[in-house]
């Protein structure tokens, strides 16, 4: 083939573990709720900025600091950012990569996530705890798109890695890393009930 690709966007999709994810997911979402119960501070600052939902983005986004759920949790994601990381071709060695935000998402019937980035870390992820069928999945964009100026559209067969746009289905026990850098956003939930995940911020030392 004369063309061949380059500078590739990564976007790593794993189940947690192998085994005892329903059990897991049915405790984390129940702590989840929990927190939001109590986070009263969190439930104001979402009702101005996470309309129709619940984060704890702004009021308890170090979990992993304080319950030991999400300390246990945050061993097994690291140990996905890691190999993430090396797929990457990230040297690490003799550096540790460290999680610095961890926090709740909870999307009700109708509540979106616009377009935005992580800014302040190197690799960002999202764990799905509950995702009811039909709820919206993670939508990323080429980080090229402000490029292109005169490209031609992309034809309706376009390969997928040519694609402008690609979804992955939120799938409960599944962890979806990407370079913090690489906007996202959830499409507004039409299903009827909540669709719960936790997401976190990876920097290095
Ligand atoms: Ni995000």
């Amino acid at each position: 083939m004369p063309t061949r690709a380059w500078f590739p966007t990564f976007i790593y999709h794993e189940p947690l573990k192998k085994a005892g994810l329903d059990r897991f997911n049915a405790e984390l979402a129940e702590e989840c709720r929990s927190l939001c119960d109590h986070d009263t501070a969190g439930r104001r600052w979402s009702a101005k900025n996470y309309p129709g939902g619940y984060t704890s983005y702004a009021s308890l986004n170090q979990l992993h600091k304080f319950s030991s759920t999400f300390a246990g949790l945050e061993r097994k994601l690291t140990a996905h950012a890691r190999k993430f990381a090396a797929q990457l071709d990230m040297d690490l060695r003799g550096r540790t990569i460290v999680m610095t935000d961890f926090w709740v998402n909870i999307m009700p019937e109708h509540a979106a996530h616009s377009l935005h980035l992580h800014p302040l870390s190197f690799i960002s992820g999202t764990y799905y705890v509950v995702t009811p069928r039909g709820c919206p999945g993670l939508k990323f964009e080429d980080p090229r798109l402000s490029k292109f100026m005169a490209a031609p559209p992309k034809t309706a067969g376009a390969r997928p890695a040519n694609r402008l746009h690609i979804t992955y289905a939120a799938k409960a026990g599944h962890v979806i890393l990407f370079e913090s850098w690489l906007r996202h956003e959830v499409a507004a939930n039409r299903t009827k009930a909540e669709r719960i995940s936790v997401s976190f911020n990876y920097n290095w030392s």
